[in-house]
């Protein structure tokens, strides 16, 4: 596996950091995940320009220009000759002796691979399972920050009781979004899903998504629902980069409506997949 470390390519073994690299000791760091598809990224701008707004909300200056961090986008993929891929892209604020306090001189480290991201046919055909959990994370969810601890504890507790994903609510607010997905709901036709906000991470897929709801005339309410109307859903699914539109057909133990995928989220999924595919095929061609 080839990384990209702070300027250089290297062989997985190699590319190693120091212990008081800030990110190990303070998660002082943002970071994003990007599709590779028919070996094309896919919204790899919107995916740079919310890393952008990510650092920035931490008083990070990102050590590249867009176009340079693209360059090494390409390179990994051109080295890696991978078609389907998820690309991890992560900047923390660097090497320092440990203190709180943003060191007064440092220089941020730069970690870029691609993996793979096989898709879950059945999952998207079928649906999965979830449980809800209550909510734990700061209030500035909307940073893409590699500080996880709350996500991975939640993700955890749902592999524990061995379902895909753990839908979060926050106490005051509603329900706001899974461990490392956006929610939707459908209710009589219309959907529902948490405004951009700082209780969630505003997903890629999820603008995308809203734009082809919006394209489709289908009606969408940004808003919490409450956990109550969560359980009363006709249709519930999950949107991010590597799970594309994913149907939830029980939450807690009870079906979802009639516990099989619902007509709008598969429409949706439809044409998700279809614009993948566009995407893959208009930068081939
Ligand atoms: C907490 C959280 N919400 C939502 C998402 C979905 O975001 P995207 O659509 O950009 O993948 C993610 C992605 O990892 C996430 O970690």
């Amino acid at each position: 596996m080839l990384i990209y470390l702070n300027g250089k390519y290297l062989d997985y073994s190699q590319a190693l950091l120091p212990v008081d690299e800030r990110g190990l000791q303070f998660a002082d760091g943002v970071y994003e995940v990007a599709l590779v598809w028919g070996g094309q990224f896919v919204d790899l701008d919107r995916h740079l320009e919310r890393l952008e707004r990510s650092a920035q909300a931490i008083e990070l200056d990102l050590p590249f220009t867009r176009s340079e961090i693209r360059a090494v986008t390409e390179e990994l993929l051109h080295r890696a000759e991978m078609k389907q891929a998820a690309l991890y892209l992560q900047v923390t604020r660097g090497v320092a002796p440990r203190d709180h306090r943003f060191p007064a001189v440092v220089q941020p480290t730069v970690i870029a691979y691609l993996k793979d991201a096989p898709v879950d046919q059945g999952a998207l055909q079928h649906g999965v399972k979830a449980i809800t959990v209550p909510d734990l994370r700061w209030l500035r969810c909307d940073i893409k920050s590699v500080s996880l601890l709350p996500n991975v504890l939640a993700r955890q507790q749902a592999a524990n009781r061995g379902v895909r994903e753990a839908l979060q609510v926050r106490a005051g607010v509603g329900v706001t979004e899974g461990s490392a997905t956006n929610i939707w709901m459908v209710h009589q036709g219309s959907i529902v899903t948490a405004p951009a906000s700082n209780w969630i991470l505003s997903g890629i897929v999820r603008g995308v998504v809203l734009e082809l709801a919006q394209a489709e005339k289908m009606p969408v309410a940004e808003r919490f629902a409450s956990a109550e109307e969560l359980m009363q859903m006709d249709e519930v699914f999950i949107t991010s980069t590597t799970s594309f539109v994913m149907p939830i057909v029980e939450i807690d133990g009870r079906k979802v409506g009639d516990g099989e995928p619902g007509p709008v989220t598969m429409r949706l999924q439809e044409l998700y997949l279809e614009r993948l595919d566009q995407i893959a095929h208009a930068t081939l061609g």
